[in-house]
């Protein structure tokens, strides 16, 4: 890479032309914006005045009101305490801080929950889920949607004309705690999403293959949600109700939104995502469509993987807003509060994961939270301010990262530049490939695909995590890790891939059921077989000792198949030398007319991926865009003419000249 490197920490600012993010047209400035949730009605009114003076310190430029606000700002049923909001919202406006404005309705207030205890969620196992921490409410209950939408009206008339307003920020982390509820009311919502689905008792039948276990439905009230059972229940149904959970959130945002539209048309309205770690009630490919512009919140899971799983969030977030900027609504300036053990940030490692999130398409850095609570079940979570003050490295930190993002606002609007290969990301493989009674539990699908994500960077080579149903046009390599729900439609849309040049490669346990969970018949894995060029005839898990040793000097854990090719045409690029596969395929090739598809029958980890990976790579004809010396240690991002290079090790590393930091992120503008 020839380009001038700008040290963007010390740097003096670009000039270029952008064009603008949705939520920056009330604004009419483009920026990046810098912030966090502000929580005012915490602290004593004279502090409001501090933090003010000190959010222009630190440079911030937006702020989230109200989330949990709800109690304070409607203490009794229909009547309103918007003072004290009134006030906050004054407060930032005069200090040229905007608002993306909560609604308010994350958390009922005790008045209602006890008044209306029908409103309570219940678990699988038939225990209420009481009052006394957040997000105590049915998906379905009609009562908690008309106080919740009454209350985002009467937020709607109120602020709706307030010069800070730039966004609506509808409910907070839907599903975070509530996502599934097993109560009558959600038994009855069931009932109707099945009803719209499948229309006749008859297709439910056919669809849940209740002859089964003597499951045979003869009426519709006989249909229950996947309560707690005496063994496994309906597989079926409780993919189903996977997706009708996901869906009765969605109906919610919606039906906040559809007031939100009706009151303030011209205000965008988004809703926070959970695109991180194990989280994964939420369908966020199928929400997506359904807000204004896509928000996310991340939180960093230390480990081994922790940088890669931030990138691989951070990416599929750009995957899920279709490769437009993004708002990142909240992360941590340091340790969180509800992990095991809650570590701290290193130096460094502040703006690190911030500038990683705007290196996929982030335009808005924001935090949870301003100012560190005294009080309450998050006082040991970090903010903007720690309860040392402002005289702290922490506060220092976040205003110089303030600063360098100030520096980066011709950035903002930018769209990411798409890479040659990609990942496909598939929420209904997730939930199917991981349920019960299957030939192992030990399976985990994000995993998998955090695994292929780590062999790219690894690599040095740049890879869009996607969602399954995003067009694959321009894309050469395409990787589907354990893409086991394979409708009929999505098969052929693979195989359109391949026929026009593209090159896939599977996993195990891929193409293996239908939309219904559904075994496809005739050897797995079914509508892939031919493309692949391989049958197998039976699965062969491993033991949790157990480990396999392929001829290309990989181990492979979890999983193994029986594996026969179909044609002389399927090169057999791995074979298993231990264990009861010893002699047979491993890794596959399949040329086909136009292009090829691969398959790997192996858990193998990010190592032996990286081998399997480097020769996908090379028979796709894609390449490193970084220099030999830095592959593996540098991370690239590209989002036009913006280059993002992030030292993905804990030394400094000589970008040719210029030093890259531990921790450090450098933005080079081509
Ligand atoms: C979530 C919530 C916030 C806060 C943070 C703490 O992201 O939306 O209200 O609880 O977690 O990490
Ligand atoms: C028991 C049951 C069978 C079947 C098998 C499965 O034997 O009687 O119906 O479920 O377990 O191993």
């Amino acid at each position: 890479m020839a380009a001038k490197i700008r040290d963007v920490r010390h740097g003096t600012g670009v000039q270029g032309q952008v064009s603008q993010s949705r939520w920056l047209r009330r604004t009419g400035a483009a920026r990046l914006e810098f912030g966090a949730d502000y929580n005012p009605e915490q602290w004593p009114r004279e502090v409001w005045d501090d933090d003010a003076r000190a959010m222009r310190t630190a440079g911030v430029t937006i702020v989230t009101l109200g989330v949990f606000s709800w109690a304070l700002l409607e203490p009794a049923e229909g009547e309103y305490d918007f003072g004290w909001l009134d006030d906050a919202m004054d407060l930032m406006h005069v200090n040229g801080i905007a608002v993306d404005l909560a609604t308010a309705t994350a958390s009922p207030p005790p008045w209602l929950t006890t008044k209306h205890p029908e409103i309570l969620p219940v678990t699988a196992d038939g225990v209420t889920l009481w009052p006394g921490g957040r997000q105590q409410w049915r998906p379905t209950s009609a009562v908690f949607r008309t106080h919740a939408l009454r209350l985002t009206r009467a937020m709607a008339e109120r602020y709706g004309g307030h010069p800070a307003l730039v966004a609506w920020h509808v409910s907070n982390e839907l599903g975070c705690h509530n996502i599934y509820d097993y109560s009558d009311d959600a038994a009855a919502a069931f009932r109707l999403w099945l009803r719209e689905r499948y229309a006749t008792l008859d297709a439910l039948n056919a669809a849940w293959a209740t002859a089964f276990w003597s499951q045979h439905l003869s009426a519709w009230e006989q249909v229950l949600p996947p309560r707690t059972a005496a063994s496994f229940p309906n597989p079926t149904q409780q993919l189903d109700f996977k997706r009708f959970s996901s869906d009765a959130l969605k109906d919610h945002l919606r039906a906040e939104r559809a007031v939100l539209r009706e009151v303030t048309p011209d205000v965008p309205v988004t809703t926070n995502f959970m695109v991180m770690g194990e989280t994964k009630g939420m369908n966020y490919a199928d929400w997506a469509a359904e807000v204004d512009f896509v928000s996310n919140d991340h939180y960093v899971q230390p480990g081994p993987q922790g940088r890669d799983e931030l990138s691989f969030s951070a990416n599929l977030t750009g995957g899920l807003a279709g490769g437009r900027p993004w708002f990142l609504m909240e992360h941590s300036t340091s340790a969180v509060n509800w992990q095991p053990v809650n570590v701290a940030k290193r130096p460094g490692e502040l703006a690190r994961d911030s500038m990683t999130h705007v290196a996929y398409g982030a335009d808005a850095v924001c935090y949870f939270q301003w100012r560190q609570s005294a009080a309450g079940a998050e006082k040991y979570h970090s903010g903007m301010i720690p309860h040392a003050g402002e005289d702290s490295t922490l506060f220092r930190a976040v205003a110089d990262l303030g600063k360098r993002l100030g520096d980066l606002a011709p950035l903002a609007g930018t769209p990411r530049t798409p890479a040659r290969a990609a990942i496909l990301f598939d929420w209904e493989s997730w939930w199917a490939a991981e349920a019960d009674s299957h030939p192992t539990d030990r399976l985990r699908y994000r995993q998998e695909a955090l695994d292929w994500y780590t062999a790219f960077l690894d690599l040095g080579v740049r890879a869009d995590v996607l969602p399954v149903a995003a067009p694959l046009d321009g894309y050469d390599l395409v990787v589907a890790p354990i893409l086991h729900v394979v409708p009929a439609s999505l098969a052929s849309r693979l195989t359109a891939f391949v026929q026009a040049g593209g090159h896939l490669v599977a996993t195990y346990f891929s193409g293996v059921v239908d939309e219904n969970d559904h075994v496809w018949l005739g050897g797995y894995p079914g509508p892939l077989r031919d493309l692949l060029g391989i049958r197998i005839e039976e699965f062969a898990p491993l033991l949790d000792d157990e480990r396999v040793t392929l001829d290309n000097g990989s181990t492979g854990t979890l999983w193994t198949d029986r594996i026969d090719v179909s044609t002389e045409d399927v090169e057999v690029l791995a074979r298993y030398t231990t264990g009861d596969q010893a002699g047979r395929p491993a890794v596959t090739w399949n040329p086909t007319a136009g292009g090829a598809a691969g398959y790997v029958s192996t858990r193998l980890g990010p190592q032996g991926l990286a081998t399997v990976l480097g020769e996908f790579l090379s028979r796709a004809g894609i390449e490193s865009e970084l220099p030999p010396d830095q592959r593996g240690k540098v991370e690239l991002a590209i989002r036009g003419d913006f280059h993002f290079l992030i030292n993905r090790t804990d030394e400094p590393i000589d970008l040719g000249g210029y030093l890259l930091a531990a921790d450090g992120v450098v933005v080079v503008r081509e």
